[in-house]
C-alpha cells in the first residue's frame, strides 16, 4: 500500500530516489523510485534479465549506484556501520570454496557479520545458528561439509546464514529456486514468523505461490524500470507458471494488471 505522506528516515528500510544502478558505467536499473517501510514484505518480480538482482545488489553495495540516491535503514548505501543489520541471500552462491566448510561454519558466518569478526561466538550465537539451521530443516546435517549437500540444500544453508544474523532487513534473491515444495512451505513459515517479528523482507522471486501468504506488496521490474508497485495480487506475470489463467506468452511489457499501472513516482505520492 502506498501512503500519501512521505515516510521519515527511521520508518524506512529501503529508499531509492531516481536511482540508477549498474556495472562499470552501464546502468541496468534506471531512474527508480522505491520506498519500503520497515516491517513491509515486498516481492520483487520480473522477467529474466529485467534487473532484479542488479537492484538487490545495488542495495548491498555490490553493484554500482550510478545516479540518484540509495538508502538502507537510514544510511546511504555502503555507509551502514553494522552490516549484520542487513541479511542477504545471493542468487548465485559460492558456498563451497577451497576450504571445506560445514553447515555450522557457514551459518556461523552470518552471526559473525552481526558480532564483528573479532568477537568470539557465545552461547546466544550458537543458539541462533542452531535455530536457523533447524528452521531450514537441516539440523541433522549440521556437521557435514556444505559441498556434500544438494543444490537445494545449499540454498537453504544460505537462507539459514542470513536468518542467523537476525537482520532488520532481509534481502533474498530467489530463495526458493530449486527448493522442493515441502522446503518452500517450511521457508514460507519461517519468513512469516520473521515478518511478524518486524523484519522487513525484500524477496526476488519467480514463484510467489509459496510465499503469497507472507509477501503483501509487489514491485515488478521491467527493462530496469519499475512497471508496477502495488498489492501482490495485482501483479500477475505474463504466461504465469503458477496458474494457467494468465494466457500464453505475451511481450515483456505485458504484465497483466487488474488495475492501472502505477509508476513508482505516482504511487509514492511524494510530489
Ligand atoms: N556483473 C555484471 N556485469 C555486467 N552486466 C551484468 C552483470 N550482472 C548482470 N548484468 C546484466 O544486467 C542485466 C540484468 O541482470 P540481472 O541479473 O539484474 O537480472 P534479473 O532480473 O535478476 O534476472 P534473472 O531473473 O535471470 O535472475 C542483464 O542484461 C545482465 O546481462
Ligand atoms: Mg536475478
Amino acid at each position: 500500500m502506498s501512503h500519501a505522506t512521505p515516510a521519515s528516515s527511521d520508518e524506512v528500510a529501503v529508499r531509492l530516489r531516481d536511482a540508477s544502478i549498474g556495472y562499470g558505467d552501464v546502468p541496468i536499473v534506471s531512474h527508480v523510485d522505491l520506498t519500503v517501510r520497515r516491517g513491509e514484505a515486498v516481492a520483487v518480480l520480473g522477467s529474466n534479465g529485467s534487473g532484479k538482482t542488479t537492484l538487490a545488489r545495488g542495495l548491498l553495495g555490490l553493484a554500482t549506484v550510478l545516479g540518484g540516491e540509495v538508502e538502507l535503514l537510514g544510511a546511504p548505501v555502503g555507509r551502514l556501520r553494522e552490516r549484520g543489520r542487513v541479511g542477504y541471500v545471493p542468487q548465485r552462491h559460492t558456498v563451497s570454496g577451497a576450504v571445506p566448510a560445514t553447515v555450522r561454519e557457514v551459518v556461523s558466518v552470518g552471526r559473525l557479520a552481526r558480532r564483528g569478526l573479532l568477537r568470539r561466538l557465545g552461547p546466544a550465537d550458537r543458539a541462533a545458528v542452531g535455530e536457523a539451521v533447524a528452521a531450514v530443516g537441516l539440523a541433522d546435517r549440521m556437521e557435514e561439509p556444505v559441498a556434500s549437500l544438494s543444490g537445494g540444500q545449499q540454498r537453504r544453508v544460505l537462507v539459514a546464514r542470513a536468518l542467523a544474523a537476525q537482520p532488520e532487513l532481509l534481502i533474498m534473491d530467489e530463495p526458493t529456486a530449486g527448493v522442493d515444495a515441502a522446503s518452500q512451505a517450511a521457508l514460507a513459515g519461517v519468513l512469516a514468523r520473521v515478518a511478524a517479528a518486524g523484519t522487513t523482507l525484500l524477496v526476488v522471486t519467480h514463484e510467489t505461490g509459496p510465499l503469497s501468504g507472507v509477501l503483501t506488496r509487489a514491485v515488478v521490474v521491467d527493462h530496469g524500470r519499475i512497471r508496477y508497485d502495488g498489492p501482490l495480487a495485482g501483479a500477475d506475470a505474463p504466461g504465469g507458471h503458477d496458474d494457467g489463467h494468465c494466457g500464453p506468452e505475451e511481450p515483456v511489457t505485458g504484465y497483466r494488471l487488474d488495475q492501472p499501472t502505477v509508476s513508482a513516482r505516482a504511487a509514492g505520492g511524494r510530489r
